[in-house]
């Protein structure tokens, strides 16, 4: 048994300027924070430019989220970096707007569905162990090789194509550099800074962003000249582009499904990617779990969405991972009047961070908050904190419609790389959590991986 925790970014002890806080902040918006909001059930930062809170009480997580979420609206700053590449996407917008395509898009995803695109998601998985065996004997840069894989699930389960394919290759390619040029989670997304501090709108943000929708638009435009042949492959697309809304009947028109595909592909295709590097590299740190997936695994009919919906040991080790490294780790609304909570009063246009990082290793709710033990989930305590103090995929009816998608796909990736391959620790440093997009390693994740 390893009893070294697995990484956590070193959070500061003191108090800083502001200056420096958006300085830390640009580098890192984990390691700004004070160390302790992990013990802490809210904090409030009043400067002379903005209010901000962040909350990790339970109870006003479930206020926020789930009681009166349209009092709690998603603030518009977060938006500020994504808006050249999703225009009007879900992910953007709030009230009416957002529930009717919600009314669209939640269908496409129910129980059912995702049985459908069981297929398209194993296809993928098997063609990553495939590339995982390929590398095997020499150490490799995991979250590479794991990003490629999520791409590859993303484009078979909405576009019936593989990642290999001209298009998806180039999309692909083309989100990398948008990503590069203009991370999401940013500082202007958690803190409203004053106009005058730097963005960081960098340069080839646009083009890159003009680029993607142009190549997602081709593949929507020939879907919708299948759909009319009558010629159409039944998967995410065909379902997202046919659903008609139940409240008015209408579908979504051809630049909101744009809108559409793009949120799903980086939504769906960069958490997971994350989640699933962390989750072998925890993996690696301890052994004696990984042989206890990989048997698990191996006495399995992966072929069956059944029989890997019911892999307890990888779906409690994938979930440990999400709960450790939660990929969205912090999620910003705003308050539209005055609230007092926790007996403190807020502004309207107040900032609220719900953090799903904190709440995760909050030292009075988890017990062991900071170690690795997928065996927490069948403990009283575990059981509690599902409930309570567990929001990967955030809550209430603004939660991720890819919620169950991404677990059947966590579970089902891991599965067939470790059927395959085991993986270990290299001589590098271990990886360091930073927040960019997703909760990624600074300098990449490195594994050995070796042939069973
Ligand atoms: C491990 C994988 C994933 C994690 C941890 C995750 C997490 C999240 C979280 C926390 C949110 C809420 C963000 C907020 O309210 O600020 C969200 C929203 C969203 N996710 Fe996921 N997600 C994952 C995979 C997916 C997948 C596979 C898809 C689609 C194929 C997807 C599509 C979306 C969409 C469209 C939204 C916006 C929903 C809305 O605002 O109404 N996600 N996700």
């Amino acid at each position: 048994m390893t009893d070294r925790l697995p990484p956590k970014p070193t959070g500061r002890s003191g108090s800083v300027t502001l200056w420096r806080y958006a300085r830390l902040f640009r580098r890192d918006i984990l390691s700004a924070q004070p160390d302790r909001l992990y013990g802490a059930w809210m904090a409030v930062f009043r400067t002379p430019f903005f209010g901000s809170a962040m909350v990790n009480d339970p109870a006003l997580i479930n206020l926020l989220l789930k009681e009166r979420p349209a009092d709690f609206p998603k603030s518009g700053r977060v938006g500020e970096g994504l808006k050249p590449l999703l225009g009007n996407s879900v992910f953007l917008t709030n009230g009416d707007d957002w529930a009717r395509q919600r009314r669209i898009i939640d269908p496409a995803f129910e129980g059912g569905r995702l049985r459908d695109s069981y297929p398209a998601m194993r296809a993928a998985a098997e063609a990553a162990a495939l590339r995982f065996q390929a590398a095997a004997g020499r150490d490799s840069e995991i979250e590479a090789m794991t990003s490629h894989a999520a791409a590859d699930v993303i484009f078979r389960t909405l576009f019936s194509v593989p990642i290999e394919d001209e298009v998806a290759s180039e999309t692909f390619a083309a989100f990398r550099r948008y990503q590069r040029a203009q991370p999401v989670l940013n500082a202007g997304a958690l803190v409203p800074l004053p106009r005058w501090m730097p963005r960081f709108f960098r340069p080839g943000t646009r083009a890159a962003a003009r680029r993607i929708r142009g190549l997602i638009g081709g593949m929507t435009d020939r879907r919708q000249a299948e759909i009319a042949a009558g010629n159409a492959p039944a998967d995410l697309a065909t379902a997202l582009m046919t659903t008609a809304d139940r409240e008015t009947g209408a579908r979504f028109e051809a630049q909101e499904m744009v809108d559409q595909v793009a949120i799903f592909f980086l939504a769906g295709h960069e958490t997971s990617a994350s989640a699933l590097a962390w989750a072998l590299y925890l993996l690696a740190l301890y052994p004696e779990w990984q042989e206890r997936v990989a048997t698990e695994a191996g006495a399995a009919d992966l072929s069956d969405f059944t029989a890997v919906a019911g892999l307890r040991v990888t779906r409690d080790v994938f979930r440990e991972t999400l709960r450790l490294y939660p990929p969205v780790p912090m999620m910003v609304r705003e308050t539209t009047r005055a609230e007092t909570f926790r007996k403190r009063s807020l502004a309207p246009r107040t900032q609220v961070v719900i953090s799903p990082w904190h709440l995760h290793r909050h030292t009075r709710l988890w017990e062991n908050p900071d170690a690795f033990d997928p065996g927490r989930w069948q403990t009283g305590n575990g059981r509690d904190c599902a409930r309570r103090a567990y929001i990967p995929f955030s809550a209430g009816p603004r939660v991720c419609p890819g919620a169950g998608f991404a677990m059947i796909e966590g579970v089902c990736l891991l599965a067939h790389i470790l059927a395959a391959l085991r993986v270990e620790l290299t001589d590098r440093p271990p990886p360091v959590p930073v927040a960019h997009l997703t909760v990624r390693a600074g300098n990449g994740i490195w594994l050995r991986l070796v042939r069973r």
